[in-house]
């Protein structure tokens, strides 16, 4: 009996694209995961949730993961696994050249989205370094405004360019899954252990009340919903085709249904448990002030406080923690990189080296912008968040109205409870999803545009 990976290379290589395939299904689910998995569990969820009404933002975003991010990774799934093709083409080789917009859109995105989530891997380098050399500083709301000032910034936004387009250019397989392997449970195992310390703190009760008792008011908000969506897409690495681009690596025997399933868990516990830590740390510490003026700075004023807390041996946990989450980020990237390298292999036909150095140099050059200024950061993260709805919306659209029987595709290698549920999701996808996805859509805009008036006007 051949091995089944290698019937799939042979039948590849006679399409006229070869293309490299997962090395296991482990393989798969662990650059998946690490793409999920990154600063927008640790940095960016603590960040929203204090932005967007505590508990309330927690449970509409628990909601939205289970109704919209796993169908919404299931469909970019199935549309990767079909064409096996990167997002630009998959779209016009399934829908016609018209639909190729979509695939675009998520080159685009990715494009930019990358330009400013290094300047904050960049930080995260910054702070591990520093906890080697001398420690956590003692007022951590006044050293994050140093660290995201001047031009160290830059310096860090480089060094981490480098490393993600050093991966990027050797390849999926001997690139990306070896170096999710171990570190990612080594990051949920130190915020896992934060999170019980944390329990500990006294007066870390008013952050578990802001965390996880929402009220009503809140819970019917749209504001709320919308920017609860806005971080699943991110969170899951949705509405761009860093998913649809790794199925594009897979055979037909996976389970695309559970890989989704269990994604989608994997990275809503991450950030659950990272807020687990954040919150109470913050009501604990008395950090809620500086918290408020400065909401990006959540993590990174909450947990250096904490580590200064712990005396000695929060030194080296927060080195572990830093170290960790800096891999979390490379992770992340390496599948934000990857979006764009593979297109640019697949549209221009050009080596993987030279897509993944050029396409890296010019997104490190336009992270130049972010790197200097957080208002810009913040925008761009705000500009990005509305180009993931969109794009979102265009693989509802896309699967549930123009591809040829997507049934087909997510039951190929489904079993069991995962396939008998295919039906109620290709329902919700024709029919459902774009009643909340465009209204998202258009607030999301709405407050945009408020946001560009506030920042230029
Ligand atoms: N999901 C990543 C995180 O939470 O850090 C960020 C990200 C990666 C967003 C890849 C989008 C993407 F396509």
């Amino acid at each position: 009996m051949p091995d089944p990976i290698d019937v799939e290379v042979k039948k590849h290589s006679e399409d006229s694209i070869q293309r490299e395939l997962w090395g296991t299904r482990v393989g798969f689910i662990l650059a998946a995961v690490g793409s999920a998995v990154g600063l927008g569990n640790m940095w960016r969820f603590p960040y929203r949730v204090s932005e967007g009404g505590g508990a309330a933002f927690v449970v509409l975003y628990i909601a939205l993961t289970l109704i919209m991010g796993i169908p919404l990774m299931l469909a970019e799934f199935s549309v990767g696994r079909r064409t096996r093709l990167s997002p630009i083409g998959a779209f016009k080789k399934e829908g016609g050249g018209g639909w190729s917009i979509v695939g675009f859109l998520g080159v685009l995105t990715g494009f930019l989205i990358l330009s400013y989530y290094s300047v904050i891997a960049g930080w995260v380098i910054r702070y591990g370094i520093e906890g080697i050399i001398s420690g956590f500083a003692a007022d951590p709301a006044a050293h994050f405004g140093e660290i995201t000032t001047g031009i160290a910034p830059i310096i860090y936004h480089l060094a981490f360019m480098a490393v993600t387009i050093t991966i990027v250019s050797v390849g999926v397989e001997k690139g990306i899954e070896k170096a999710s392997l171990i570190l990612m449970p080594v990051l949920f195992a130190i915020v896992l252990g934060l999170a019980v310390w944390a329990f500990t703190l006294p007066g870390s009760d008013a952050g578990y009340s802001f965390y996880l008792a929402p009220s009503l008011s809140e819970l019917m908000s749209f504001t709320t919903l919308s920017e609860a969506a806005g971080q699943a897409f991110f969170s899951l690495s949705l509405g761009m085709g860093a998913m649809l681009t790794f199925a594009s690596y897979l055979s037909k025997h996976e389970n695309l249904n559970r890989e989704a399933a269990t994604i989608a868990a994997s990275d809503f516990g991450v950030a659950f448990t990272a807020g687990l830590v954040v919150f109470p740390v913050i009501a604990a510490l008395g950090l809620t002030a500086d918290v408020g003026e400065s909401t990006v700075g959540a993590l990174f004023i909450a947990l250096p406080g904490a580590f200064v807390e712990m005396g000695a041996i929060g030194r080296v946990v927060g080195i572990a923690f830093f170290f960790a989450l800096t891999v979390g980020a490379v992770t992340s990237a390496v599948s934000l990189l990857e979006v764009v390298t593979a297109s640019a292999i697949d549209e221009f036909k050009i080596h993987r080296k030279s897509a993944a150095i050029g396409a890296g140099i010019i997104i490190t050059l336009v992270g130049v912008l972010p790197a200097l200024n957080l208002n810009a950061l913040g925008l761009i993260d705000r500009i990005t968040e509305w180009f993931l709805a969109l794009g979102a919306l265009g693989v509802t659209l896309f699967v549930g109205w123009r591809m040829r029987n997507p049934q087909e595709e997510m039951l190929d290698g489904a079993s069991g409870f995962f396939a008998s549920i295919v039906p109620a999701v290709l329902f919700f996808i024709r029919f459902i999803m774009p009643l909340i996805i465009i209204p998202v859509i258009i607030y999301t805009g709405l407050n945009l545009v408020t946001e560009f008036r506030t920042v230029f006007g």
